[in-house]
């Protein structure tokens, strides 16, 4: 099938570049120049296991096409998928202008029947949106699907390939008859597909996000009582998730989530509810528990060191989870926003997100390697529990420190950093 894909972020550049490995013909269509010259050259803008093999693969193979020329891309293709950022506003609601600019493109170029996937994340209702300003710049036939996506960074090609569903919502049975054959390389593997109605798929991947959220908050919040009693929210994460009502995932607590998606997912949902005149109670709580959460960690190593100026303190992972280069609303930039508010000098390594972060976060010095950061540290901080800083040299680490502190806030260590003279610090333990 002929495929256009417009936006070549995370979610744009897996889907196209696996629908090519799939045996379609893609392209991909960017506004960002630069983004699509450098994938023209194979270049990937953002780490992601797998992908930039794929992307070479597949170009190569001229099953994989880049372009900013979004008539050429509309016209060539059967089916359009909408996959640009949807970013929070001021107040939370999700923002839909990129959506909307792309459906205005394709009802500006469309010159035969088409199917326009949505598999952006937006509020419950923005397809009939979609499908009114097409309609506005164009007389010709064409369905509006919601196909939204739950790949995760660090696991997407993965994930795309081998998802645990994949959710079409559809009114027309033509379109859903197309979406069927596009998926067919997943469904053939046993992966299941399920077809709901527009509204209804819109909104389950919200309340998907949002539940992960909740979880997440939840542990959180109870991992302060055990600090405060002695009791030690791994054990009482896994007492609880070997429940097979609730399931061990995502019940580790933590410096609070980050990315590109919970933060504004959770919020945008609230909005939704509260744009209907309906509560938002446990979204909003969920919200808040997660800022305040981002904000402990500084007050755990103060415990320690009350005052930060002039101290240095490593800091260990940026990205807001191992496995990506992304730093969209890591944990990590508030820890060092209140590191730099107290005048401590922060020491940053991370194996793939400082590129990023260098462009986004000043004042902060980056270094090559997990020890050089810790040359002279008066502190360390884990930040994110990528596998290398799992299994230290804890020897090498007291030649190299100043202080013997560790704040870890992905509760990677058990016992060692205390038997090894460590001062340490988890959260909820
Ligand atoms: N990142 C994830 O893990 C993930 C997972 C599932 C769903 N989502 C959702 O998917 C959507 C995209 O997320 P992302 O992380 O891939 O975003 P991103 O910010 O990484 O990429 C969006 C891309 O769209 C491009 N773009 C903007 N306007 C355009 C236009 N008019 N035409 C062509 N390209 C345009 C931008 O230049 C950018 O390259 C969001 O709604 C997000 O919530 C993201």
């Amino acid at each position: 099938m002929n495929i256009a894909i417009f936006g070549t972020g995370y979610v744009g550049l897996v889907s196209g570049t696996c629908f090519a490995d799939f045996g379609n013909k893609v392209i991909c269509v960017d506004i960002d120049k630069s983004k699509i010259n450098a994938l023209k050259k194979g270049k990937v803008s953002f780490y992601e296991p797998g992908l930039k093999e794929l992307v070479l693969r597949n170009s190569k193979e001229e099953r994989l096409k880049f372009t900013c020329n979004a008539k050429k891309a509309v016209q060539n293709s059967e089916i359009i998928f909408i996959c640009v950022g949807t970013p929070s506003k001021q107040n939370g609601e999700a923002n839909l202008d990129f959506v909307f600019q792309v459906a205005k493109d394709v009802g500006l170029f469309m010159n035969d029947y088409k199917v326009i996937v949505d598999k952006s994340t937006v509020p419950v209702g923005t397809a009939e949106k979609i499908k009114r300003i097409i309609c506005k710049n164009s007389k010709i036939d064409f369905d509006v699907v919601s196909n939204p996506e739950f790949l995760r960074e660090g696991a997407a090609v993965k994930d795309f390939q081998n998802p645990d569903r994949v959710v079409v919502g559809s009114n027309s049975e033509k379109a859903k008859n197309i979406m069927a054959h596009l998926y067919k390389s997943v469904t053939r593997v046993g992966r299941p597909i399920m077809f709901t109605d527009i509204k209804t798929s819109e909104l389950i991947k919200y309340v998907s996000n949002a539940m992960l959220a909740t979880r997440i908050s939840f542990m959180n919040e109870i991992s302060h009582l055990c600090e405060s009693t002695g009791a030690n929210i791994k054990d009482v994460a896994r007492g609880v998730g070997l429940d097979k009502r609730i399931g061990s995932r995502f019940l580790q607590a933590g410096p609070g989530y980050g990315g590109s998606c919970f933060p504004k997912d959770v919020k945008a949902l609230a909005q939704s509810l509260e744009q209907f005149g309906l509560p938002s109670n446990i979204l909003r709580a969920v919200d808040y528990v997660n800022e305040r959460q981002k904000r402990s960690l500084v007050p755990k190593l103060k415990k320690f060191i009350p005052k930060l100026e002039c101290k240095k303190i490593a800091i260990w992972g940026l990205s807001f989870k191992p496995r990506t280069s992304d730093i969209r609303d890591s944990p990590a930039l508030v820890v060092i926003e209140q590191l730099k508010n107290e005048y401590a000098d922060v020491f940053a390594y991370d194996p793939e997100a400082m590129p990023e972060a260098k462009k986004y976060v000043k004042g902060v010095t980056y270094v090559n390697n997990a020890y050089e950061a810790l040359k002279d540290a008066d502190a360390l901080m884990i930040l994110t529990e990528w596998d290398q800083f799992r299994e230290p040299d804890f020897e090498l680490m007291k030649q190299l420190m100043r202080g013997l502190i560790i704040i870890d806030g992905r509760n990677i260590y058990n016992s060692e950093p205390v038997s090894k003279g460590f001062k340490y610090i988890g959260i909820g333990r």
